[in-house]
């Protein structure tokens, strides 16, 4: 394990090893959960962006930014995994066979009584939240959600106004916050619906990982044949980014993409677990402060810390400046390429390749070349529009 650290950024280099069972994050998950979400009303393919003027500019083979804006109205991925997961919980409780199962039979009078007595709890700083309000609004549902101190008060009223969620913030930071959840719903008899994974709490966010794998599965589809060399993914937990890792590597057994996990300094518990070499998940405790608030997370989520941990090929901690830059760039996007909306954690990965692409050295180190597919995800719009005006202008 090599580390470097660079103005803006430092990065943790290794070779992956092989090991982790990947089976829960296949093409056959990924295909379930899309059959589930092309049935929803509000369904619709995200684009995949290609940034053809940047790629000639940078000399690598393709630049594909996948767009997770629009998703569900939500201006971010997180619907994805609160809604698969939502459904196959339900599913679970009601008796049903989840194969012969999607959105549709939830319109049915007899389940929809039944879910009306429902209600999920959750922790979350802010997306997660919103796509389990809108979820359960779908499922006629009903969900609580507990916020991090610091959140803004726009992330938690959007939360409110996404579906049919209460939402209230807390004294305390992510991790306690996450406590404070499960033990609420455990008093009330409520479902506990977390996007990470602890001892004992597996199957819950095992299904929510699955539901962000139809966007890797439509990005897939939409390369234009080509598979990625390099994948660059945001964390916070860790979840969205080991899924969709495993998917890859899974998928491209061959040749898999080399990945590069990206955290924001402050809050870099996979960069610090990573670091630590003896193969364990660590924290980051007390109160990361960062304007990449989707990524303020202390805790790797425990299913997918053993893909991340031996998949990766490099672990990137970042200032709040490298997201400053990603923002700007997907605004003013070089020549006739198309600009992305894409918030504070959404555009880090794309801060950190510009600097990456604008170094012979780092395009060295991350083995970039002109043969190089590179993928990326725009997690989120601009989720705190005074944020994003803030940094973006205008
Ligand atoms: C916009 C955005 N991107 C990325 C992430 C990171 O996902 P995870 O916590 O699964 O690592 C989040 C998490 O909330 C998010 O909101």
């Amino acid at each position: 394990m090599k580390e470097l650290h660079f103005d803006q950024f430092s990065v943790l280099c290794q070779e992956p090893v092989p090991g982790p069972d990947l089976s829960g994050f296949s093409g056959q998950a990924a295909a379930e959960a899309l059959r589930f979400h092309q049935s929803l009303p509000d369904y619709a393919e995200t684009p995949l962006v290609s940034l053809g003027c940047l790629s000639a500019q940078a000399q690598v083979k393709a630049v594909f930014v996948k767009d997770e804006s629009a998703r569900f109205g939500l201006k971010a991925f997180k619907g994805l995994g609160g809604s698969y997961c939502m459904f196959r919980i339900l599913c679970e409780r009601l008796g049903l066979d989840p194969a012969e199962s999607d959105y549709r039979t939830f319109l049915r009078e007899d389940i929809r009584q039944a879910c009306g007595g429902i209600t999920f709890v959750t922790a979350t700083d802010g997306n997660h939240g919103k796509g389990v309000s809108w979820a359960a609004k779908q499922f006629g549902c009903r969900a609580r959600v507990f916020m991090p101190k610091g959140t803004v008060e726009v992330r938690r009223r959007a939360i409110e106004e996404a579906g049919s969620a209460t939402a209230e913030i807390t004294q305390w930071n992510y991790d306690r916050t996450v406590q404070h959840a499960a033990s609420v719903a455990e008093r009330n008899g409520w479902i506990l619906i977390q996007d990470t994974a602890w001892e004992g709490y597996e199957k819950v966010p095992a299904w929510i990982i699955q539901g962000y794998l139809t966007l890797a599965l439509e990005a897939l589809g939409q390369m234009n044949g080509l598979t990625p060399t390099h994948l660059f993914l945001q964390a916070g937990v860790g979840s969205m980014a080991g899924g969709i890792e495993a998917f890859f590597v899974n998928r491209c057994r061959e040749h898999p993409p080399l990945v590069s996990i990206v955290e924001p300094e402050e809050a870099a518990c996979v960069y610090r677990s990573a670091l630590a070499g003896d193969g364990l998940a660590h924290p980051v405790t007390g109160n990361p402060v960062t304007i990449m608030a989707g990524l303020n997370c202390g805790t790797p989520c425990s299913i997918v810390w053993p893909v991340l941990r031996d998949c990766s090929s490099y672990f990137c901690a970042c200032r709040d400046t490298v997201t400053e830059q990603g923002m700007r760039a997907y605004a003013s996007p070089a020549g006739n390429d198309p600009a992305v909306v894409s918030g504070e954690s959404g555009a880090v990965t794309y801060g950190l390749l510009l600097s990456i692409l604008s170094s012979e050295a780092l395009r060295s180190l991350f083995r970039i070349n002109r043969e190089s597919v590179i993928l990326l995800i725009s997690t989120e719009g601009d989720t705190d529009p005074d944020g994003y005006r803030r940094v973006v202008g205008g």
